[in-house]
Order: C-alpha cells, then structure tokens, then sequence
C-alpha cells in the first residue's frame, strides 16, 4: 500500500504564522506538524510515501524530509498548484498510486494512541476504510451516522445540522478504484473535490467499511492558533508523563525494521545535542538491552 500526505492549503487560520511557514511545518511541542502523520504512516508499515504541497511550500519539505532514503523509506513530492480540495489528491498522484491500494492522511491531523491504523493497513482488504471519532464539534467535520446496529448510513460535509457526534477523521483507506471515483465527482458548492464524496460513493456501492476510534484515542486538531497550542501542551504532558516521544519518524523505521541499529545511530550522531536526540539514544540503548 502506498500513502498520500496532504500538506497543502493556505493555513488563513493561522495567520500570521502562516506567512513565514507552512501550516503542517509550524512546531507541535518539539517536532514539525507534519513528523506526527508520516510516523504513523511508518508505524503502519507503509514505507513508499508522496507528499503534496503547495509549490511555494513543497521545497521546504523536500528539505526537511529529503527523498526518506535516511529512515529506509521513499518520499516523493507532488505539487498542488491552488487549494481544490482534498480528492484532488488522487488526481495529483495518480502516476504515483498506480494500481496500488492508498492510505491518504492529512498532513494537520495528530493522532496518539492505539494500534487501530496499523491493523486497519493490515487487514485491508478492499473496497474503503474510513474512521470515526466522537467530537463536540462536530459541524467542523465530515459526520458520520450510525444506525441502531452501528452500520454507517450518511456522511455529511460539515453540516449546520449534525445527525451524530462524530467525525471523519483525516485518514483514509483506499482500494485503487479511489483513482477513478476521484475523477468522476464535481466540486462542491466551496469549489473543492470533497473526499467525503468519495466516501458517498464507497457506501453507494456498498463498500465503505467505518471503524470507531475508541475513548482512549486522541485525535487532536492543529487548524487554529488555540488549537496549535492545546495539541503541543497535550503532546508535552504525555511524552513527559511516559518519558516516551510521539511522532518520531526514527523510532517507528527502527520499530517497524526500515532501519537497523547501526544506521538509527548512525543518524543520531549526525543529529545536534538535544532533547531529540538525546531520547533517540534511549531508543537506541533499551534496543540494544532489549535484543542482544
Ligand atoms: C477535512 C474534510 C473533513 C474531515 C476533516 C478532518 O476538512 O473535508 O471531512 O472531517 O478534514 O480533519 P477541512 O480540512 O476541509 O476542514
């Protein structure tokens, strides 16, 4: 399966971070936004990515993350020229998916806890596997509502009117028809190919499979300066309370056996002294306790 990570858009709510960075690049507690989906996508076992962007914004990643080669994975970029929607993702990287299965994240969505996306990338075995995460918010979202057995019976875009407390996160997996129901839906009424479209079509077939993220998940948002902060306070908190870092591409590569020992600290002593670094070398010492 390949990954998609969609880091475009133009940050407004962020203003006036935004006008010297990207949104997904601004920090979250101690790394870049962007470092939590891609070490999700890692920890998946995904190990090809693409990573779409603005034009003006695509360098910069291409700077931070190079060609993945470093964490034993491959990255490729892909441009967005102007903000048309979230679908418009398998337009753009079309050439890249061929005829494989994808997992698209959206490069602002922070996620701790739980093995639910690993197991999803694992037992996927066609058709759309979306998730669903109650909120208090949830007008903000794609809505999701359940019937009395807790199958999936509508999906609306940011509706005045939610039917249900739960949203859409931005995760979603796809068998390779994505490719052509991407090209088949019309821009919706904001002028953007809205991916809860695609998932319309998965359920009309009867293929959109929606799986409920527990209590205990966090699913954190980074869309405005309040929230930028609240998701680095709660980031903070737990890697303090565990002593254990999220959002670390290194660690999920030597985890998930992209990278082996030697080259995990090969890379940390091309790493400055710091907090960072300094918890890599605890990966690496509890490693070597651990397995020789
Ligand atoms: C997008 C999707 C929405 C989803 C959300 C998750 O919203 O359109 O369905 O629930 O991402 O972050 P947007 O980024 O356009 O606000």
């Amino acid at each position: 399966m390949k990954a998609i990570i969609l880091a475009g858009g133009t940050g407004s709510r962020l203003y006036p971070l935004t006008q010297i960075s990207s949104k997904q690049l601004q920090a979250v507690f101690d790394k870049p936004m962007i470092y939590y989906p891609l070490t999700v996508l890692i920890a998946s076992g995904i190990n090809e990515l693409c990573i779409i962007s603005t034009p003006q914004d695509l360098p910069r990643y291409e700077e931070l993350l190079g060609n993945g080669v470093q964490w034993g994975i491959s990255i490729e970029y892909r441009q967005q020229n102007s903000p048309k929607g979230i679908a418009e993702a398998f337009l753009i990287a079309e050439d890249y998916v061929g005829t494989d299965d994808v997992i698209l994240m959206l490069g602002d969505n922070i996620f701790s806890g739980g093995d639910d996306f690993p197991s999803a990338v694992t037992e996927f075995s066609g058709g759309a596997k979306v998730f669903a995460y109650r909120v208090k918010d949830p007008q903000r979202y794609g809505v999701v509502e359940f019937d009395k057995t807790g199958t999936a019976i509508s999906i609306e875009e940011k509706p005045k009117q939610p039917k249900s407390h739960y949203a859409v996160p931005g995760v979603y997996i796809y068998d390779n028809n994505v490719i052509d129901i991407a090209k088949t839906i019309k821009p919706s009424a904001r002028g953007e190919l809205e991916i809860t479209d695609i998932n319309l079509e998965y359920m009309r077939r009867g293929d959109l499979q929606v799986h409920r993220l527990s209590r205990g998940f966090a699913w954190l948002d980074a869309g405005t300066s309040s929230a930028l902060h609240e998701a680095s306070s709660y980031i903070e908190a737990i890697e303090r309370r565990q002593g254990v870092k999220i959002g670390c591409p290194e660690e999920a590569a030597l985890v998930r056996g992209f990278l082996d020992i030697n080259r995990f600290e090969a890379l940390i002593q091309q790493m400055p002294t710091c907090e960072y670094s300094e918890y890599l070398r605890i990966v690496a010492r509890e490693w070597h306790d651990l397995y020789e």
